[in-house]
């Protein structure tokens, strides 16, 4: 059989692992490529080094391995924490925010090569291939992306192991996780196995990061997040680096059994899916973010920019980083961010995190109008007028349209049938 790409280069973004590690020889045996991976660590990948040898034993003519963790913090992480991008309302969208990043050290690495194709990992019906395809279709539309796993590879998992052993290529002997896996520093996405019914609940050896709620210190810890322009910079009153703040935020968020994220959500692709997340610097920081914005913004600011955050976050979760809109939403959020200053107390106990305390140079919130007790500066009698006017076209419609009318019994329908209704018995009462 001739080989089709003989004496071409693809880059392949390659994790280590069995999937991608499989991809290097096959590529190479089946289509012809010089292989050329290319391995970005967010935060989870270990060693280096080891990637980097185990890449060449599977086949591959180099090996790119580089740490990208604090690009990753600082151009993906902090604008979706600022932005308040929350897919579905939960999800941090920690493998969504990877993948754009790992699409961009790729290009890169074809640009260096000289190559004219890169390839990926991705099976063909996650959001994974979305987002790494779009990425490289708008940052190097003149590539081709090749994905064996889409089509063409198409092994099981005990081919693969075949096909590695006949390779040549090191087949860690641990026993497979029975999930697909993904994570960076920002999270854990588990999903596939026992959890594909989701009304099972998820078993303990999901949990990585975080420990079972039931089994954390039966001690509440109190933390301090500050942030400055919705940026976090220190703990407890120290500052830190972005990426050793995360870290350090997993650690003790996770041991106290915070940021465990288990939801049905939809995919791009069409399906619903059953997924486990974990992410204890996420959803703490997430949290803390929205305390301190509470208090700086102005309620319609708040509000319009909870529509922003539902926006940007399917912007990324489909896949759009690299594209015009993603700019234009990034710089309302980076204005609105000017004042996002401050400190927040977070409580961890026991599988949740709750809000103490926040404060700013900043804040909105004003003792003097707010107090029910001595120095009230508000104006009661003000309300009047207020109430007056704010009322107008309720009046008015009430005197046009009597929408509640005269006939009381109408008005009332609704609230006197639920009042009505014989109470169902149940089994408790039974
Ligand atoms: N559902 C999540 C997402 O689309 C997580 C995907 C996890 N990827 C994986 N290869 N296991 O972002």
């Amino acid at each position: 059989m001739s080989k089709p790409y003989a004496g071409e280069t693809c880059v392949l973004a390659y994790s280590g692992g069995l999937d991608t590690s499989v991809a290097v020889a096959w590529l190479r045996e089946t289509l012809g490529f010089e292989v050329v991976t290319c391995t970005g660590d967010l935060g989870t990948t270990g060693d280096l080094k080891a990637v980097q040898e185990k890449a060449i034993a599977s086949g591959a003519r180099k090996a790119i391995v580089q740490d990208a963790r604090e690009i990753f913090v600082r151009y993906f992480v902090w604008p979706a924490l600022q932005a308040g991008a929350l897919y579905e309302d939960r999800y941090p969208l920690a493998t969504a925010l990877g993948r754009p990043l790992l699409a961009k050290l790729l290009v890169d690495a074809a640009r260096a090569e000289h190559a004219r194709f890169v390839a990926h990992g991705c099976t063909g019906k996650g959001n994974d291939q979305v987002r790494f395809d779009l990425a490289v279709g708008a940052l190097a539309p003149d590539l081709t992306v090749i994905a064996p796993m889409r089509g063409g590879m198409n092994m099981t998992r005990d081919e693969e192991i075949d096909y590695a052993k006949k390779h040549g290529i090191p087949v860690e002997a641990t026993k497979k996780s029975p999930y697909s896996v993904d994570m960076n520093l920002w999270g854990r996405s588990i999903e596939a196995g026992v959890l594909e019914d989701p009304w099972d609940a998820p078993p303990r050896d999901v949990f990585a990061w975080t420990v079972d709620p039931n089994e954390a210190p039966a001690k509440p810890r109190e933390i301090a997040i500050g942030f400055e322009e919705g940026i976090p910079v220190s703990l407890d009153g120290s500052k830190m680096a972005g990426l050793a703040l995360v870290q350090r935020l997993n650690e003790v968020a996770g041991k106290h059994g915070v940021g465990r994220i288990d939801m049905v959500e939809d995919r791009l692709v069409g399906i619903k899916s059953r997924e486990i997340y974990e992410a204890p610097a996420a959803v703490v920081l997430h949290q803390a973010h929205r305390a301190l914005e509470s208090l700086v913004l102005t309620k319609e600011a708040l509000r319009f920019k909870s529509v922003m955050a539902r926006e940007y976050a399917e912007l990324v979760y489909n896949g759009l980083w690299f594209s015009a809109h993603h700019q234009d939403l990034a710089s309302y959020v980076r204005s609105t961010q000017r004042f996002v200053t401050g400190e927040v107390r977070v409580r961890l106990d026991r599988g949740t995190s709750t809000v103490t305390g926040r404060r700013s140079p900043h804040s909105l919130y004003s003792t003097s109008l707010a107090t029910y007790g001595k120095g009230d500066a508000f104006d009661h009698k003000a309300s009047e007028g207020f109430i007056r006017v704010f009322g107008l076209p309720l009046r008015n419609q009430a005197r046009t349209q009597a929408l509640w009318g005269a006939d009381s019994e109408a008005a009332l329908e609704i609230p006197r049938k639920a009042l009505s209704a014989p109470r169902r018995k149940t089994a408790d009462n039974a």
